[in-house]
């Protein structure tokens, strides 16, 4: 694992969105996994901030989101269609076409959810997957004692990832107890994993998923068996790491080839 400290998030989103953005000029064809949630919004708006400042060209590159509540209309405002029309893919050019979000509305959710590994598969795979972490220790919404080799499928919500998210919904009686979410395993098969994590209270989380054992209790624990897999933290996400001082020696002498 990687483990990139900086000052804030915007210092750690503008080091993310670099990286993105780099794949996408080595590749205008890229594929990009991406998240919803608090987390990548500082991300996302300097990416938007790069379409239209420095000409970043997202039109032939093709997304695919990590999740999406079941039972929520794309046009639900709640819903992850919503937030990465508003956030991201409307102020880019990214073509609708090749927009994947799972379907909350699907009706029969196993065939939609092999369609969605089927529809990853024939884009060529994901070359960089965003991720967030949950307080709980979930990736996506691979939420604790989720199979380390799961495929995209329901889950469940813990309460505590439904308290979490109760003040977006207006009380935690809205938030849906069920979601679609890529597996861990799906995960596992980005070529780069980019978690970011933020604030005080993804610190022990961060702290389990990087110094502990590899356990499907902290499901982003399986990000230490990838080969690629950068953490972007602020300084209170890396608050309750025992190594920091040593991720920071690494990080500050990386010959100049390595450098993120
Ligand atoms: C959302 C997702 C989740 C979030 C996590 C953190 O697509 O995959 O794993 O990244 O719940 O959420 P925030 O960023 O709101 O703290």
């Amino acid at each position: 694992m990687e483990i990139l400290i900086r000052p804030d998030a915007d210092q750690a989103s503008r080091l993310a969105a670099r990286i993105v953005a780099r794949t996408v000029r080595q590749n205008p064809r890229a594929v990009l996994g991406f998240a919803t949630g608090q987390t990548p919004l500082p991300l996302y708006r300097e990416l938007v901030r790069m379409h239209r400042e420095d000409g970043l060209d997202f039109s032939a590159v093709t997304s695919f989101n990590l999740d999406e509540y079941v039972g929520l209309a794309p046009s639900h405002p709640q819903s992850y269609h919503a937030a990465m029309w508003a956030n991201l893919f409307g102020r880019i050019n990214i073509a609708p076409e090749r927009v994947f979000i799972p379907d909350g509305l699907a009706v029969d959710i196993p065939a939609a959810c092999r369609a969605y590994e089927e529809s990853i598969r024939k884009a060529g795979g994901i070359d960089v997957q965003i991720l967030g972490i949950g307080t709980d220790g979930h990736i996506g919404f691979n939420e604790p004692t989720s199979s380390l080799a799961s495929r995209t499928r329901i889950k469940t919500l813990t309460a505590q990832t439904r308290r979490d998210n109760a003040e977006f919904f207006g009380g935690e009686y809205k938030v849906p107890h069920h979601v679609i979410t890529m597996g861990l395993g799906t995960i596992l098969e980005a070529r780069t994993c980019l978690l970011l994590a933020f604030g005080k209270t993804k610190a022990a989380a961060v702290a389990k998923t990087v110094e502990g054992p590899v356990t499907a209790m902290v499901p982003a624990s399986v990000l230490q068996l990838h080969q690629r897999a950068i953490l972007l933290l602020d300084e209170d996400a890396a608050s309750e790491l025992e190594r920091a001082d040593y991720y920071r020696f690494v990080d500050a002498n990386k010959p100049d080839w390595q450098k993120p």
